[in-house]
């Protein structure tokens, strides 16, 4: 089995309830819940967290990052840009090129569990491509009725199974999806 083979790509994102992931000005204020979901559970991620090998961030969602406050610690980060950014962090890569090359020759060999967390053009981006394998979707209890569309035309139809749904405390529903196919990854090199 080759290390490609053993790699999985998640695509993390926070959605509203009208699939969008962010406001047209920046803020994310909407992500602060103040519904309680009785049954729901509390969970602060840390396991998730502690388990993810990479990240993958498109050049806005790292700007923003830096903007707010770098969430991703010391793991190993890639950020997909065609600028020359500066380097703010040890952890960071930039990769510019091919995505498929990316995912395959410079991810795969390296690590296992890659997390791809946005934006939105960047994740279409894979999607389109079919180098998703899970999708994690966040669904915060809030319609925006503008801003960031999550998925947009990505121009691709896809059945995907549903592994598990989870009910929080803060009314967010977190639904986790695996790539309903029977292409492998090796089909897609
Ligand atoms: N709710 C959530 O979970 C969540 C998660 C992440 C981000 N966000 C929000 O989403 C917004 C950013 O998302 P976005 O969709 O505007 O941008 P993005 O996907 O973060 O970044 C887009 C940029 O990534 C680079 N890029 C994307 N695809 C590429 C490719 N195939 N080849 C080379 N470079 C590529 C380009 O960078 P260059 O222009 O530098 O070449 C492109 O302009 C921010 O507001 C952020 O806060 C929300």
């Amino acid at each position: 089995m080759s290390s490609a083979t053993r790699s999985t790509v998640t695509l993390h994102l926070v959605s509203s309830l009208d699939g969008f992931i962010a406001r047209k000005d920046n803020t994310v204020s909407w992500m602060d819940s103040s519904d309680v979901y009785e049954k729901g559970i509390t969970d602060d991620g840390a396991e998730v967290i502690e388990s993810i090998d990479c990240y993958v961030l498109g050049s806005r969602t790292y700007e923003h990052a830096l903007e707010l406050g770098w969430p991703y610690g010391d793991t190993p980060t890639i950020v997909v840009t065609n600028r020359k950014l500066p380097s703010t962090r040890r952890s960071v890569e930039f990769y510019s090129g091919d995505l498929k090359r990316l995912v395959n020759d410079v991810l795969a060999p390296r690590y296992r569990n890659i997390w791809l967390v946005g934006g939105a053009v960047l994740g279409q981006s894979f999607l389109r491509l079919g180098l998703v394998d899970e999708i994690r979707l966040m669904v915060a209890p809030v319609t925006l009725g503008s801003g960031l569309l999550l998925f947009g035309d990505s121009g691709i139809e896809q059945k995907w199974h549903l592994k598990n749904v989870v009910g929080y405390k803060n009314a967010f529903v977190e639904l986790w999806y695996g790539r309903q196919s029977k292409e492998s990854k090796e089909d897609r090199i």
